[in-house]
């Protein structure tokens, strides 16, 4: 009985980690997909329009460091434009709205007008509920596509990476009011999400030995 118990914690040892943490950098193995009610990768494409707003009563995208004066009319190099900017699923800012961009465009060129995006997309529809795609990227605003990659995400999208491509649909020179078309192409670990309403939580394996081993990745249970 004893023996079978010690292969039991043996073959979960080996499960969780496919290594010990023994080599003094702080590894401390490949964590089993399962274990961590994780899917294997998955793509994803997701399309929706971003509406940069500039003036009026309801600015989406706003001004908080204005741009290194000698660069004011040309590249406005320096300046930073937080934004907290509507997707939609059309091109209209009256249909469906899918989420919200939160992050900040800034200025990033003293030669041509680029900008460098931070940028979480909050989606807020169905399973995706409450998950997020980060992009963080360099967008030449005049070329035709642009091309910013996605860095990670949180939620179904927990070890995204991918790429967005984003077009100018409509852009008014007299309020600087652009709607960009955003396709979005993602590869990412969907977590299983049984119980969409349970909150992550540390996983803890006892060990039938000390130490006590923390899997610090959250999982959904
Ligand atoms: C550039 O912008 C700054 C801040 O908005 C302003 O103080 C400055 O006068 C502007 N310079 C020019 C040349 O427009
Ligand atoms: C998204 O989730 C939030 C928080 O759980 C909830 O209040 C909201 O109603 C949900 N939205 C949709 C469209 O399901």
């Amino acid at each position: 009985m004893p023996d079978k118990v010690f292969i039991f914690f043996f073959l979960l040892i080996l499960s969780v980690t496919s290594a010990r943490a023994e080599d003094g950098t702080g590894y401390m193995g490949s964590p089993n997909h399962k274990l961590l009610g994780l899917k294997r990768e998955t793509l994803s494409h997701f399309r929706f329009y971003c509406h940069d707003i500039l003036t009026g009563t309801n600015p989406t995208a706003i001004q908080i460091v204005p741009a290194v004066p000698q660069f004011n009319k040309t590249t406005w190099f320096g300046l930073v434009r937080m934004v907290d900017i509507p997707l939609t699923l059309e091109p209209e800012l009256s249909s469906k709205l899918v989420g919200r961009g939160e992050g900040f465009y800034a200025s990033g060129s003293q030669t041509e007008l680029n900008l460098l995006v931070v940028m979480n997309f909050a989606l807020t529809q169905g399973k995706y509920n409450g998950s997020t795609i980060t992009m963080l990227g360099r967008n030449k605003v005049f070329s035709e596509v642009r091309e910013l990659p996605v860095i990670g995400g949180s939620g179904v999208f927990r070890f995204a990476r991918g790429y967005a491509l984003a077009r100018t649909h409509t852009f008014d020179p007299n309020t600087m009011e652009a709607v960009v078309e955003y396709n979005v192409v993602l590869s990412s670990t969907t977590a299983q999400n049984k119980n969409k309403n349970s909150k992550p939580k540390l996983v803890l394996i006892k060990l039938p030995t000390k130490p006590t081993i923390v899997l610090s990745s959250d999982i959904r249970s």
